[in-house]
């Protein structure tokens, strides 16, 4: 077989882009005697090429000027790693537009702009690579759109940001608070500076829209979606997952409706949210800053994929099979088809919650909350009283009531009545602060 020469173009020579650059120098021997494609780098993009940098590259070859990359002749395959929708998203299509292959790890660009994108790449018949955009090393994508796609899959639950999943780990393994945990995330690399994306559930849903792209073949905004992060989960919420024997994890959940008889039906319920799920449950057991994602496949069965979802070498792992793969099939279509229907996203799966309701330790404070969820359809199965003990310095509450806290396990319910009745009471002068609700998955 003829060795293939192909040059690439990097926007970006960050965490991933740096881990990009040292796995092509260690693994380029091993990759170009498995596929017969030779890579060289020619030309990267930085904002500073001044910058010290983990990574020993040749001063010719930084640049900040984004044509020497996207409008040189020579380069093949642009990969994108710079992060942030704009201009990566403008880049990616002007490199579509001048005739190259392009290779992303941009879930952000993908889950607002992957219409523009596999257009542009469509109309050129062109390959955008996008392993590294969900669940980081693990090659999920290519899992979804070649090895499953025989199979109907209803059913996906996803731990896909590493960043929560250590700090839920922390609280749940070292008691340590949230705000600690998400400390300890930040100096070890696993948080941004600004963890916002990350922490409200932001990022999870970017990367659910994609596999929801790939597993029902439907397009979702992630305005759409139903997202609830970490950030009001506290220590008691921990405590009381592990007393009814569930942990808690931030799940990305997207599942067809179910009709009264069993079957599934094409409504689509897609959602970011923490959970208390069984220890028995494949998901429980993912640590730390890893990743996983459990599916059903009507022919396969239930699967799991699990592995590093970000890093720079776990995730230069995903783009360079990426970029090996379009430089073999340069030709092939695409994963992602873009005359997709807009999908339909409001089917309010019904589930069991765990309810948290911070209270002034009144008379007739836990009648009141048993009543008006009573009124809502909302029955419960399990309640737990507690009184909170004021933190050392605290100023005391207002009128000198004690706090407490009412923890309600809710029969399965739809969660719209529930949301109402949690407005109701959540308005209440007996209330020290909101309810937290959190879904129980069985
Ligand atoms: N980090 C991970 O573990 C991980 C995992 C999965 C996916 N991803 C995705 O991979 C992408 C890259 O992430 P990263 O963590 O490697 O980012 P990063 O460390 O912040 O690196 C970004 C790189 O892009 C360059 N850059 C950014 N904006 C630019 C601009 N406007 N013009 C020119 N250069 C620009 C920066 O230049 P300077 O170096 O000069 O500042 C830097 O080299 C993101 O889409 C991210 O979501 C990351």
């Amino acid at each position: 077989m003829t060795k293939k020469n192909i040059t690439l173009g990097l926007l970006g020579l960050g965490t991933v882009g740096g881990g990009l650059w040292d796995l092509i120098a260690r693994n380029q021997g091993l990759v170009a005697n498995r596929s017969d494609v030779s890579l060289s780098i020619k030309r990267v993009l930085v904002r500073d090429p001044a910058k010290p940098r983990a990574v020993q590259v040749p001063a010719n070859v930084l640049t900040t000027n984004p044509a020497d990359v996207l409008d040189d002749p020579e380069i093949d395959i642009v990969v994108e790693l710079m992060g942030g929708v704009e201009p990566a998203h403008e880049y990616i299509v002007r490199a579509l537009k001048a005739g190259k292959n392009v290779v992303t790890a941009n879930k952000a660009v993908l889950a607002t702009h992957g219409a523009d994108v596999f257009e542009a790449a469509a109309a050129k018949n062109l390959q955008v690579g996008f392993e590294a955009s969900v669940a980081g090393g693990i090659p999920l994508i290519r899992a979804l759109a070649s090895g499953l796609i025989a199979n109907r899959i209803d059913d996906l639950v996803g731990i896909l940001n590493g960043t929560t999943n250590f700090i839920l780990t922390r609280m749940q393994e070292d008691r340590m608070a949230y705000d600690g945990a998400l400390r300890i995330a930040q100096e070890r690399g696993y948080a941004e500076p600004d963890p916002t994306l990350d922490v409200n559930g932001t990022d999870a849903a970017h990367k659910l829209t994609i596999l929801a792209e790939l597993v029902f073949q439907t397009r979702a905004s992630v305005t759409d979606l139903r997202i609830e992060g970490i950030e009001s989960l506290t220590l008691a919420d921990c405590d009381a997952a592990k007393r009814l024997g569930y942990i808690v994890k931030l799940l990305a959940v997207a599942q067809r409706g179910t009709a009264a008889d069993g079957s599934r039906t094409d409504e689509l319920d897609l959602r970011v949210h923490p959970a208390f799920i069984r220890l028995t449950h494949p998901l429980a057991n993912v640590r730390n800053e890893f990743n996983a994602i459990w599916l059903k496949g009507d022919a396969v069965g239930e699967m799991l994929f699990y592995g590093k979802g970000a890093g720079a070498e776990p995730t230069a792992s995903a783009v360079l099979a990426d970029i090996i793969e379009v430089a073999r099939n340069p030709k092939a279509p695409n994963i992602w088809n873009p005359a997709k229907s807009v999908a339909h996203v409001d089917y309010d799966s019904p589930s069991r919650y765990y309810l948290r309701f911070p209270i002034y330790d009144r008379p007739g404070v836990i009648g009141f909350i048993a009543t008006e969820l009573g009124r809502h359809g909302v029955s419960i199965s399990h309640a737990h009283a507690d009184l909170v003990p004021l933190a050392a310095g605290a100023a005391k509450p207002a009128k000198g009531d004690a706090l407490g806290e009412v923890q309600v396990v809710a029969d399965a319910t739809p969660e719209k009545p529930l949301r109402e009745a949690l407005a109701v009471i959540g308005a209440s002068p007996l209330l020290s602060g909101k309810p937290i609700a959190i879904r129980i998955f069985d």
